[in-house]
């Protein structure tokens, strides 16, 4: 099949609406509002109403390209958005970069204090975890394993945690392309990375198919972040649901501060083309919703 007239004929508003509707479902479920002392209610703020959920996207989205164990899939879209919301609720705290708007809301630390955000984000990133490995569900333990295992290296020292230590000791110093890369690629791209690995595990990719989605992961994941400091210089507040124009309030090193706007936009077109190539490679059948979502990373406006 043509890969533009299948990119163009693929309805990805539909192909979403459904899955997004069965995460939102689950997440609801799962986050329960029960934990004591006001803890799950601000877990529950943290996850619910908002975000784009890109990340529980991509890993059904990729489960699918692969005929993967349903379930499993869907506790990892879960699983990947909580480590995600926790992400959000420390990274808005004062010790990090000190934000009161997320989603369109207060940050959780505004809403409820910082004590019970640090708490909430803890308690999403065990909780995390516990969804990747039931008891009851007939998912292979190999399978449990290796979700796990991506997903805490994504999130820890090597990912995500690494790269917002790189970020807060960055502040008001100029890194080279090669540093700012680095830094991406762990605080944003290890996350985006797995969500697609996490995917493909829950199926049995071929070697062509799952070195194709790791490098198309790769590249998504780094042009997230390239789009995300675009989106903070060009977008308002309102659009974005967080506040416009803080990387260069806060003196961060970013893509655009780095490369300036228009050699920006230009290296998330490339890494784009290098996400949809990878996928040309990869011998699946059917990778278009895949295709839509990097189309999607690059081209939003929030
Ligand atoms: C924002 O991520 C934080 C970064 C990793 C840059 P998203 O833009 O995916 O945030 P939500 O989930 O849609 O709110
Ligand atoms: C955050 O990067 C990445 C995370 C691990 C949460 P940013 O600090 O740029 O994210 P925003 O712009 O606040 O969403
Ligand atoms: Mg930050
Ligand atoms: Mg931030
Ligand atoms: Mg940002």
């Amino acid at each position: 099949m043509d890969a533009a007239v299948t990119a163009a004929t693929f309805d990805l508003p539909r192909w979403s609406g459904e899955r997004l509707a069965r995460v939102e479902q689950a997440l609801s479920d799962w986050v329960a509002a029960d934990a004591p002392a006001g803890l799950g209610e601000a877990m529950r703020y943290a996850v619910l109403d908002g975000g784009k959920r890109l990340r529980p996207l991509l890993v059904l989205a990729a489960a699918e390209s692969v005929q993967g164990n349903a379930q499993a899939a869907l506790r990892a879209a879960c699983a990947v958005e909580l480590i995600h919301a926790y992400s959000l609720v420390h990274d808005d705290m004062p010790c990090m970069d000190n934000d009161v708007l997320r989603r369109g809301k207060p940050t959780v630390h505004v809403q409820f204090g910082q004590a019970r955000a640090l708490l909430a984000g803890d308690a999403l990133q065990a909780l995390a975890f516990e969804l990747l490995a039931p008891a009851d569900e007939g998912i292979p333990a190999t399978v449990q394993a290796t979700l796990c295992r991506l997903l805490a290296q994504s999130a820890g020292c090597q990912g995500m945690a690494g790269g917002q230590a790189i970020d807060l000791a960055s502040v008001a110093r100029s890194l080279t392309e090669d540093e700012l890369r680095r830094m991406h690629r762990l605080k944003t791209g290890a996350l985006l990375q797995a969500s697609v690995m996490m995917g493909a595990a829950c199926g049995a990719p071929d070697d062509r198919a799952r070195r194709a989605l790791s490098a198309y992961g790769a590249a998504l994941g780094l042009a997230f972040q390239v789009v995300d400091d675009i989106l903070d210089v060009t977008a308002d507040s309102q659009t974005l649901g967080k506040t416009a124009g803080k990387d260069a309030q806060q003196d961060k090193p970013t893509y655009v501060s780095l490369l300036g706007l228009e050699r920006s936009r230009e290296h998330a077109r490339e890494l784009l083309a290098q996400a949809l190539e990878a996928l040309d490679d990869s011998g699946l059948a059917d990778v278009r919703a895949l295709r839509a979502l990097a189309r999607m990373v690059v081209e939003r406006e929030n």
